[in-house]
């Protein structure tokens, strides 16, 4: 199974950078699009737009309906949850039925459960009881495949960037991070949020960061010659060896 990983494309409209948020999501979907094979699916772990706006996702919702790939969204601390799914109408995975957006997608060889962190106007992450428990619910569910998490925020120990811990509690992150560890499904936790590239692990499960699709608010060291250039992940599922990951990096066309 292979899942092409972007995240933090933060739409925006009206600021100075705003045409090349635009274009660097749009070279990035184009970039996997030409990828043979194909992707299974394309997830984006969240921070879709800048402001949470309905005319933000719209043009998001716009980039994303060229995709080959299935694609799946799940919120980041940017995002709007209302407008999140008012703008994605036609995707049946949004469960309306929770506040929140969180799901479980059983149709591959690998589960994917995607997790909703986002605490409207807060920068970190957020994981309630309410989620937690549907968290534990989901788990429950399926005791046999290999299982992927996605989560905007990262929840265990980054080493880069200002903040080690981006949850607004201890208690926060570990109603998330402790059921993932009683599971002996979750394999690897695929998230977004610092901007940079990174790997942590929640007892011994690797949990793998992604930098920001948006070029011009992505942090680190890049070669002059990609920085301009977009860069996304490549999850590689073997059943013998479960998860690898490659960078992708979207060259100028
Ligand atoms: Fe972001």
């Amino acid at each position: 199974m292979l899942i092409a990983h972007i995240s933090d494309t933060h739409i925006a409209l009206d600021t100075p950078d705003s045409e090349t948020r635009i274009s660097d999501f749009e070279r990035t979907i184009a970039h996997i699009n030409a990828l043979d094979p194909q992707p299974d699916v394309i997830f984006h772990t969240g921070d879709l737009v800048q402001n949470g706006r309905l005319d933000e996702y719209t043009h998001a919702v716009e980039i994303l309906a060229e995709a080959r790939a299935p694609v799946y969204v799940i919120p980041g601390n940017k995002d709007d949850r209302v407008n999140l799914r008012s703008a994605f109408v036609g995707a049946s995975y949004l469960d309306r039925k929770s506040p929140f957006i969180t799901y479980a997608i059983d149709d591959f060889p690998v589960r994917l459960i995607a997790l909703d962190t986002l605490d409207p106007g807060n920068n970190k992450g957020d994981f309630c009881a309410d989620r937690a428990s549907e968290l534990t619910a989901l788990l429950s569910t399926n005791h046999t495949k290999p299982t992927a998490v996605f989560a905007h925020h990262p929840p265990c120990k980054i080493n880069v960037g200002p903040e080690p811990w981006n949850f607004v509690t201890d208690e926060a992150m570990q109603r998330l991070s402790e059921p993932l560890q009683q599971s002996e499904n979750v394999i690897a936790v695929f998230c977004g949020h610092v901007h940079r590239p990174d790997f942590g692990e929640i007892d011994g499960t690797p949990v793998t960061v992604i930098p920001s699709i948006a070029t011009s608010l992505r942090w680190g060291e890049y070669p002059e010659a990609i920085k301009n250039c977009p860069i996304y992940f490549l999850h590689s599922y073997d059943p013998a060896t479960g998860f690898s990951t490659a960078s992708q990096v979207v060259d100028h066309q």
